[in-house]
């Protein structure tokens, strides 16, 4: 008996933030190694399921970084990097790229649908006008990696509005014609900034933005970050994360939290708990 009580418990704590959050938009960001995992990929599909049964309107951004990789090595195509270090994405790089993404895309549909019966319909940001580029413009010529030059979120209010789950892919379409590759963290922050998102979460494989001493920063705001970008303590891939973060912020999302995807149940705990996990990023 004890142990049904201490579940109805955790249901009645959660009630204040399920509440809060009524058909709220999140924008969830998802990548890293909480991707490739399988036993993960299902209970992040839960999560999200749940979240979107218990009244908010969840959206998926999804990157695949690992797995292009994966891909790439498999299809024994060798990987190209400017003098800077960032890896030049040609066109079959391109297209390899888009065929895993969008098959990536569809698992994420399947978990959705299958472990969290979550009605589910992925896309790529070249459809209906989602997400436009244009050459990323760099000291080296990095081939067919994009900027988001416009979002046009239609198509994702049409369909949060009939009930589905939107899963997105970080592939653009350029005004020149052209397929380009773009961040997914930048992308699921147009999103959320097009959306009014009320927040924005950055699923990733580390606990959240970690200091000098790899200690985890629970709440940073945009001055504290851009000290530690110049600093070089942030650095990689954690860069869009944060820059993202603050340009959502700056336009009133509330709240952007950057969580560990390999934590079971981060989504969860970083929603209907006060407790928190991750990095809040905020403004002041
Ligand atoms: N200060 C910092 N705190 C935490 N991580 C940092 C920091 N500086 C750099 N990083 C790096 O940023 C990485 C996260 O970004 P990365 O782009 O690699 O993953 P992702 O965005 O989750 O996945 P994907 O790009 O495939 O969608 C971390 O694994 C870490 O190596
Ligand atoms: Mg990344």
């Amino acid at each position: 008996m004890k142990v049904f009580q201490n579940k109805v418990e955790v249901i009645l704590d959660a009630l204040p933030y399920i509440r809060k959050f009524q058909g709220a938009v999140a924008v969830v960001k998802y990548g890293g190694s909480a991707m490739i995992d399988p036993e993960l990929k299902r209970e992040v599909a839960r999560d999200v399921a749940l979240l979107h049964y218990i009244g908010m309107k969840p959206v998926v951004v999804h990157g695949g970084g690992k797995e292009i990789n994966n891909w790439l090595a498999r299809l024994g195509k060798k990987a190209e990097f400017a003098p800077n270090g960032l890896r030049v994405t040609d066109k079959d790089t391109m297209e390899i790229a888009e065929m895993v993404l969008g098959r990536i895309g569809k698992e994420i549909v399947e978990l959705l649908q299958h472990h969290g019966e979550a009605k589910s319909v992925s896309l790529s940001g070249k459809d209906a006008g989602l997400l436009q580029a244009e050459k990323m413009r760099s000291e080296y010529d990095l081939g067919y990696v994009g900027e988001v030059t416009a979002v046009n979120t239609d198509i994702i209010s049409n369909l949060l509005e009939d009930g589905y789950i939107p899963v997105i892919s970080s592939v653009a379409l350029g005004a020149d014609g052209q397929t380009y590759n773009v961040n997914a963290d930048t992308a699921a922050c147009k999103i959320a900034k097009e959306l009014e998102a009320a927040k924005l979460y950055l699923m990733t494989d580390v606990d959240g933005i970690l200091d000098k001493n790899k200690k985890l920063i629970h709440r940073i705001n945009r001055k504290e970050a851009e000290v530690l970008i110049e600093q070089g303590i942030i650095s990689g891939g954690m860069i869009p994360k944060i820059k993202s973060a603050l340009e959502v912020l700056s336009i009133g999302v509330q709240s952007v939290h950057i969580i560990n995807g390999t934590l079971e149940h981060s989504l969860l705990l970083e929603t209907l708990t006060s407790a928190g996990v991750g990095t809040m990023a905020t403004w002041d």
